[in-house]
């Protein structure tokens, strides 16, 4: 028996098989700080698991429409409009389980065999999976230390080719922490227009900012028509478990996408759905309180690192990851992981599992206690002085 060819083609996310290692080794015995998987450390919000409780009692346990429960539609239609500063239409607005999905339908409904995707390397690995499992090219666009890891826009043009299909951008950036200028996302929309292409954004971490606020490239005039917003409910409201995310679609691509959801999985789970207007709905404290947390941890990590010789690390501006240059240690990204995990107890992830530029670096997710953070700094330090 054999597996159709595609699956050679499917990539992965390191950070669910760090997790699994780690855990491993965690019932031999060992004492484990984990940095490598990115998901808040916070409970989620009592008052929408008390939603979902209420959902669960009123019967809301049955199948909903593919695109989603409309008044959560709605809901978000409304949030993202205000955030964006214009209107919204909730036809629009697709709930999916997940951001994830939105990745997977986009590239899916969008990219033929031999079409380029145009996306950002260090990033997150599905976007390389998923274009090279539906026959595109993937097309590297780097992001770079030297420009507190930002692409060159000003080179886009020469990634640009007649098979281009779509450009991905995220900001904050997922492994680095940074975040895209408005005078960067300007260009890019410029291009974007001039060449007919279609921009996956995928603003999962708008609501995780240390200095500055969100700005959506779908704003730049000329740019609705043809961005995708993906976004949801993991890191904001930290219901990572919950499975819920959403894409804001150009109209046409909401009947093609409907239709994926049908094909694959129904409809987003109903009660959490309905938890979910609450979240959108509710107070922002929750959000920002989670944000100063993260703010403390975020000095804790950025200072440590920089006090070990070798290792180099740019202020994170947003998310909350810190991706430190480590090649001043001597050890390769892959070899830094291998020993902080098996012989120092600390699960990181190795910046190649973010793409061939993240080579040198490695990816530490701040989701965890001071405290936590504090020892895996003090581990990795006597990591770096047992070399000499
Ligand atoms: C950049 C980025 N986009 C999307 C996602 C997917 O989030 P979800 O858990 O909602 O599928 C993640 C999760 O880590 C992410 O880092």
């Amino acid at each position: 028996m054999k597996l159709s060819s595609r699956q050679d083609r499917l990539g992965t996310e390191t950070a669910f098989e760090t997790l699994a290692k780690a855990k491993k080794l965690e019932a031999m015995g060992k004492n484990i700080v984990h940095l490598e998987i990115g998901e808040p450390d916070f409970d989620s919000p009592s008052y929408v698991v008390s939603a979902a409780k209420k959902a669960l009692d009123n019967g809301f346990t049955h199948y909903g429409p593919s695109a989603g429960q409309p008044e959560l539609r709605e809901a978000i239609a409304v949030h993202q409009g205000e955030f964006n500063g214009y209107d919204i239409s909730p036809e629009r607005v697709i709930v999916t389980p997940g951001g994830k999905p939105v990745m997977f339908f986009s590239i899916l409904a969008l990219v033929e065999k031999g079409d380029e995707v145009i996306y950002p390397n260090p990033g997150f690995p599905i976007y390389e999976s998923m274009i090279n499992y539906a026959g595109g090219i993937p097309v590297p666009m780097k992001l770079e230390e030297s420009k507190d890891f930002n692409a060159n826009v000003n080179d886009l043009k020469k990634l640009i080719t007649n098979n281009t299909k779509m450009i991905i951008v995220n900001s904050p950036n997922n492994p680095c922490g940074s975040v895209t200028s408005v005078e960067d996302l300007e260009v890019i929309s410029k291009i974007a227009i001039e060449t007919d292409i279609v921009v996956l954004s995928d603003e999962i971490y708008k609501e995780m900012y240390y200095e500055g606020d969100h700005y959506s490239i779908s704003r730049f005039e000329g740019m609705k028509e043809r961005t995708i917003i993906l976004d949801g409910f993991s890191k904001s409201y930290a219901m990572t478990g919950w499975r819920l995310g959403y894409g804001i679609f150009p109209e046409f691509m909401i009947d093609a996408i409907t239709k994926l959801m049908t094909n694959s999985v129904s409809c987003t789970s109903v009660f959490s759905q309905m938890a979910a207007i609450e979240a959108i709905k509710g107070p922002r404290d929750f959000t920002l309180n989670m944000m100063q947390e993260f703010r403390k941890r975020r000095e804790i990590v950025f200072n440590g690192l920089n006090s070990i010789d070798g290792i180099n690390c740019r202020l994170p501006l947003g998310a909350f990851y810190a991706f430190p240059n480590i090649s001043g240690t001597g050890l390769s990204s892959e070899e830094f992981a291998n020993r902080a995990l098996n012989d120092y107890g600390v699960a990181l992830l190795s910046g190649t599992a973010f793409g061939e530029f993240g080579d040198n670096y490695i990816r530490i997710s701040f989701a965890n206690s001071e405290d936590n953070l504090s020892k895996a700094i003090d581990r990795l330090s006597k990591m770096i002085s047992d070399l000499k």
